[in-house]
């Protein structure tokens, strides 16, 4: 129990923008702050924090409180706890008296399990720095590895000794019950025998965070080279402990990742350590797993950069290459860096600077897509067939890129790389496209059908999987339209320059707003979109720039009433990225979206797709049409209009060929 004086001072103490900063980054946003949310997965930000009122809000997910809900939710506090988190963070002295017999109940399981992870982190600690054989064994290795007294503080590093139970002795005298010990992992006991020991005996101990910075179990590393026992050994899943939803170090590296708008990928723990120690702060490890989807969401809260620092080793670079076309498929932004021969992250921490490591890493990273194909040609050198493996395999890796103007990007790059015409690669990546979506669909049907398994083939799982096949199927322009779309909400309210018709029909070029552009030059062809939702968009657009001459802000769309305008217009605005300067290449000129003539490039190109796709969709049609006819004048007038088309496509095929070739 805390007094109730303490109580009111904390309660007059709390600023809830600085309790939720600590845990979230948060962007001022005139008297709010906004950020993303951390109770469910969120692309833009719609958790609101409002300091007049005190309370937090998120838009998406609902959730919302006071500074102490907030504590309670994100860190698992109790009320009590959260009490005592404030009070050591406004550092006010509170007098605390006996817990409650509520207070005891509201210790969960949950809260049992941290509290077990957190006293043993603090007493593997007291026993490194305290304990003759923790300086003698566990300190002097750390001090062999160039780690540092400041550093094992801050990652709470400690040694726990070559003994079976010495711990856990040390646990059960705490209050802890054997049960607690063995859930949080701590303890290993065998049912059978009736005994138990300490998991990590004779091993310096990592302790794992979660974001907040609550212990929630271990890794522990072995300090001889004995080849017959694991190197680590880890904490088991728990109930606050899933080795697949944590990244090693997130919580010392998130504010500056956001800071940096980056995130540097790494395979080690040691490695984590070093780089934080030599000042390149934003580095998490994957602790030697398969990079997960909760574990990229959660580097998702802070930036969408990513580098990946994996080993130059063939199993390195195959993690790598999972590892990144499961970053592309998110549509984050990857690179990646090598290091010279013999060298990791750790070493070359060692070795050098803060500034020489910034440096290096600047330098060296590069393009993910480049690198690949590089590498990929190295390989393949004279060897046809893997040529072609590789063309699809690179090919493979572009279809996984949310956005479509950085898809194109990546097809010129690779097509001068691979000396490939660069039609041909588009095909391909268009190919590619549609294969990726109806497996999507089979995936997303076969997954709804799993989880609804006490009901058979549910009308939803074969209705959610119809619909997806029938986008494709019955839209083939889904992608072209999508272009379209995406180009108006992204872009709309910018300028681009263009060829335009002046009043008295002569073509001139004319810096006007994106969306005027696209949306007169669709709407004087007069054709329409297949998809429904993206028509609704297309719809709003024409009305507004026709009816009151203004170019509706991507925001209209975001807070549109419609569900499915709201959704799609998010979607769509989170691919965009906004591509950092540490992305310029250094010996390879890359084109960006953001270069405006490559944009007006990419614009009008598009357009154009738009069109190709329409009119070779129309012609299909009309062949279809021309098959089934019997009447001869029917058929003739038929096969002028397929004429028609047939040339007008030429034509613009020729113009699409000419902006791919200069
Ligand atoms: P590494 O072998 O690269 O470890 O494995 P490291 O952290 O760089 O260790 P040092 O430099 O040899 O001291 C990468 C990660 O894989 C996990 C650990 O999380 C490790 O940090 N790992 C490795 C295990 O979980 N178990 C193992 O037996 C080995
Ligand atoms: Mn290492």
């Amino acid at each position: 129990m805390i007094k109730r004086e303490d109580v009111t001072k904390i309660m007059d103490a709390i600023k809830i923008e600085d309790v939720i900063g600590a845990f979230v980054p948060l962007k001022k946003r005139g008297v709010n702050y906004i950020g993303l949310c951390p109770f469910h997965d969120e692309k833009t930000p719609s958790f609101n924090v409002n300091p007049v009122k005190g309370i937090f809000k998120c838009f998406g997910c609902g959730e919302g409180g006071s500074a102490i809900s907030f504590l309670m939710k994100h860190q698992h506090y109790t009320y009590y706890e959260s009490l005592k988190w404030l009070a050591d963070f406004y550092h006010i002295k509170i007098e605390e008296t006996e817990l409650s017999e509520e207070e005891k109940q509201e210790r969960t399981e949950r809260d049992r399990l941290f509290h077990a992870n957190e006293f043993a982190q603090r007493y593997f600690q007291d026993i490194l720095f305290n304990d003759p054989e923790g300086v003698s064994v566990g300190l002097s290795y750390f001090e062999e590895r160039c780690i540092t007294k400041e550093t094992i503080k801050r990652w709470g590093l400690g040694y726990c000794k070559n003994s079976w139970t010495d711990f856990c002795d040390a646990a059960l005298r705490e209050g802890f019950t054997m049960e607690e010990l063995a859930n949080a992992g701590v303890v290993v006991r065998n049912e059978e025998k009736k005994s138990y020991y300490d998991r990590f005996k004779a091993r310096v101990t990592f302790p794992i965070y979660n974001v907040g910075g609550r212990v929630l179990g271990f890794s522990a590393r072995i300090l001889s080279s004995d080849k017959s026992k694991a190197k680590y050994v880890n904490s088991p899943e728990s109930l606050i402990y899933s080795k697949s939803r944590v990244l090693f170090g997130l919580h010392l590296a998130k504010e500056s990742i956001a800071k940096e708008d980056l995130c540097y990928l790494v395979e080690g723990n040691m490695d984590a350590i070093m780089m934080n120690q030599c000042g390149v702060c934003n580095v998490v490890a994957t602790s030697g797993t398969a990079l997960t989807e909760p574990q990229i969401a959660l580097i998702k809260r802070y930036t969408r950069n990513v580098t990946v620092l994996y080993d130059g080793d063939n199993a390195g670079i195959k993690a790598t290459f999972k590892a990144v076309n499961l970053f592309l498929e998110q549509g984050l932004n990857v690179r990646t860096v090598l290091f010279p021969d013999g060298d990791d992250p750790d070493s070359f921490a060692r070795k050098h600077t803060r500034d020489e490591f910034k440096a290096f890493l600047e330098n060296n990273s590069q393009n993910f897509i480049l690198y690949k194909t590089n590498l990929l040609l190295q390989q393949a050198e004279g060897d046809p067939v893997r040529r072609a493996e590789l063309i699809k395999d690179i090919v493979h890796t572009i279809s996984l890129v949310p956005d479509m103007l950085e898809r194109s990007t990546y097809i010129q790059q690779c097509s001068s790389v691979l000396q490939v015409d660069e039609a041909t690669l588009a095909k391909a990546l268009k190919d590619q496209l549609r294969k990726n979506a109806v497996n999507k669909a089979k995936q997303q049907a076969k997954e709804e059908s799993f989880s609804q398994t006490d009901v058979p083939i549910t009308e939803r799982s074969s209705l959610a999987f119809s619909q997806q096949k029938d986008k494709l199927v019955e839209n083939p322009d889904y992608e072209q339209e999508k272009g379209i779309i995406s180009i108006l909400l992204k872009y709309g309210e910018e300028e681009t320059n263009q060829d335009v018709y002046d009043e008295s029909g002569v073509l001139e070029k004319k810096s006007i707003p994106v969306a005027m552009f696209v949306v007169c030059d669709i709407a004087n062809d007069d054709v329409d979109f297949n998809d429904e939702l993206f028509a609704k968009v297309f719809a709003k657009y024409k009305k507004s720039i026709y009816e009151n001459q203004t170019i509706p802000s991507a925001k209209e769309f975001i807070y549109d009433q419609d569900d499915g305008i709201r959704q799609l217009a998010a979607g769509i605005l989170v691919d965009g990225k906004t591509i950092s300067p540490l992305w310029t290449e250094k010996n390879v000129s890359v084109p960006k979206p953001e270069d405006q003539d490559i944009r007006d490039k990419l614009i009008f190109q598009s357009l154009l797709s738009f069109k190709l796709s329409k009119i070779n969709s129309y012609i299909k049609k009309i062949n279809e049409k021309i098959s089934k006819t019997t009447d001869p004048d029917k058929a003739f007038e038929l096969l002028s209009e397929n004429k028609r088309l047939t040339d007008l496509r030429n034509k613009i095929a020729a113009m699409l060929n000419r902006v791919f070739s200069n």
